[in-house]
């Protein structure tokens, strides 16, 4: 396919998600809103953020909070009205800032008209808005199919004796896009926003919604969650309806779409997001924040090691340049804190944090920051035992491990507590008071106790947090082009500890050295690298004097120790061999 290198606002955007429950309450029930989010818009532009990211705020009964759908069309109560909506959007458009939404279609809530007409009776309208099918001769379900949940895909409905299709929770049906109806229904509901003038989606679970609908038996039985993901992701007419989406509505607006899309080959991104396609602008990196997942079950934790890593980097870094675009992601509300899972949330909280905004925001991608990521939040320390655990995944997990397998509930809560989606879910830290300013009430999750240290207000003005150190990365990235479109090369790939790596565009050229290791690391830059070094600038360090004596070292051919995370980002070093 023909390379395609056409600069677009959603390549030089840097996005924020803002998981509205957790972000700021106004009305002080515990419980984050849109007003919150009004109330922080300073904070997000002095950032430097471009465009938020705002999870379904539509009505739910929140068996998945927001992500199980009633309507369409409205704004949960919970999180403010339409009109708090309509402002929102009108303060940041204002400030030439953008939102996206969530756009949810793979499922709706059980909840949801459609649904409560389709289970009514084999022969309503609505019916056919799901899977519905028959069960196997020994009553069991359908077939073997996991859901993303690890228990059966499929759930009898007495009602009328046949079982629906939920690839995620059993309040969360599957839509069956194969129905013209259901696209037709669910086109005019994206039209709904995009009329009011919203600048895009996140497209949920995108490359579910086409499946397999002979339902053949799953293979990989060893599996614990979606064990069939062969047979319904990427599915035989995913491009078809992408593209319907895109004649019919995109293409009509001025916007830009991100599919969340796990489970993807190279090949297939760049189906999705080659522009000659027209289905989407660009599909999430997943796989890096599922490094230490072990494939056959998501709780339990693999080792990985920077080699695993840097070769999905230079995968999505190297092989779909030029051909198709992705958004750079590392956590979001789903998973673990990203200073938990790929730093250390100890000893060298500050030193990774800053080390992986750095590596975040000097690849090619538009960057998805999560929030609190910014100031180093960590994983929640109140997860004790499973009822302190408010998300659906990790509770359906506990009850099948702890009775269908027998396992004792102290070694399942071993696996959930690093991993479970809460982490992520805890209260902004705005400030040290008792809920850390997130609320005057106590919230609906626990406020992390070391609030007392880590907190936006505490760092606002500190010119060596992590903030700071975000807010400058975010300033230099929009200023250059080779951050934005640059020629990825990774250099000392043999390198245990060290992640280095160049990205150069026309006359710009940086290079990006991360200690990515709790022990110190010695840095012996490549000959060739240091001929081009000589008029460089080290443009950021984490280390202040330590990091400008590695870096004059380095130029003058000595070797150097990088201490634990320390890193530097060099511009500016000239071409010799070109
Ligand atoms: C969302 C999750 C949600 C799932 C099902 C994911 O991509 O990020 O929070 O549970 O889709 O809608």
């Amino acid at each position: 396919m023909k390379k395609i290198m056409k600069p677009e606002f959603w390549k030089e955007s840097v996005i924020y998600e803002v998981y509205p429950r957790s972000f700021k309450d106004s009305n002080n029930d515990g419980i984050g809103d849109i007003p919150g989010i009004l109330s922080k818009l300073d904070y997000l532009q002095d950032l430097g953020i471009d465009i938020i990211w705002l999870p379904p705020v539509y009505p739910s009964p929140n068996a998945d909070y927001g992500y199980d759908i009633t309507d369409h069309y409205g704004i949960n109560p919970e999180y403010g009205t339409m009109d708090d909506w309509k402002q929102l959007l009108h303060e940041l458009h204002e400030r030439n800032m953008r939102m996206i939404m969530d756009l949810v279609i793979n499922h709706t809530s059980d909840e949801h008209p459609w649904f409560k007409e389709s289970r009514s009776s084999r022969d309503n309208k609505y019916r056919d808005y799901y899977f519905w099918r028959d069960p196997a001769p020994d009553g069991g379900p359908p077939n073997n199919w996991t859901s993303f949940l690890g228990d059966s895909m499929w759930h009898l409905d007495e009602q009328t004796g046949q079982y629906y299709l939920h690839s995620y929770g059993i309040k969360q049906p599957d839509l069956n896009w194969d129905n013209p109806n259901v696209r037709k229904d669910m086109h005019r509901a994206m039209r709904f926003w995009l009329d009011m003038g919203m600048d895009g989606y996140r497209i949920d679970a995108v490359n579910s919604i086409s499946k397999d609908t002979s339902f053949p038996p799953a293979t990989d039985t060893e599996k614990m969650q979606a064990n069939s993901s062969e047979f319904y992701k990427n599915g035989p007419h995913i491009h078809e309806y992408l593209h319907e989406m895109y004649t019919e509505v995109f293409s009509h607006y001025n916007i830009f779409t991100t599919g969340e899309a796990s489970d993807v080959t190279l090949e297939e991104v760049k189906e999705y997001t080659h522009p000659a396609r027209e289905e989407l602008n660009m599909v999430l990196m997943i796989e890096a924040s599922k490094i230490c997942d072990d494939p056959k079950d998501m709780w339990k934790s693999k080792s990985w090691d920077l080699h695993e890593l840097k070769e999905i980097v230079a995968k999505w870094q190297k092989d779909l340049y030029g051909e198709g675009w992705m958004g750079t992601y590392l956590s979001n509300h789903d998973h673990p804190r990203l200073v938990a899972y790929l730093g250390d949330e100890g000893r060298y909280r500050v030193e990774s944090a800053k080390m992986l905004g750095i590596f975040q925001l000097t690849l090619r991608g538009t960057p998805y920051i999560y929030q609190g990521d910014e100031i180093g939040m960590t994983n929640a320390s109140h997860l004790h035992t499973i009822d302190d655990v408010t998300e659906q995944q990790a509770r359906v997990y506990y009850d099948l491990m702890t009775t269908k397998y027998g396992e004792d509930p102290e070694q399942v809560m071993k696996r959930i507590r690093p991993k479970a989606r809460d982490n992520a879910r805890t209260p902004m830290q705005w400030d040290d008071s008792q809920y850390a300013d997130f609320s005057a009430q106590k919230p609906w999750m626990q406020v992390n106790p070391n609030k007392e240290y880590i907190n936006v207000q505490r760092q606002e003005d500190d010119p060596d947090s992590i903030l700071t150190m975000y807010r400058k990365l975010i300033h230099i990235r929009r200023k250059s082009s080779a951050l934005l479109y640059g020629k990825y090369d990774c250099i000392m790939s043999e390198h245990d500890q060290i992640f280095a790596y160049t990205r150069e565009w026309h006359d710009e050229h940086w290079l990006i050295i991360l200690n990515f290791s709790r022990s110190e690391a010695e840095l012996q830059l490549p000959q060739e690298l240091i001929d081009r070094l000589e008029s460089s600038e080290l443009i950021l360090c984490t280390h202040g004097d330590h990091s400008r004596d590695v870096a004059r070292a380095a130029i003058s051919q000595q070797p150097a120790q990088l201490k634990p995370y320390e890193s530097l980002v060099f511009r500016g070093f000239s071409i010799l061999d070109q």
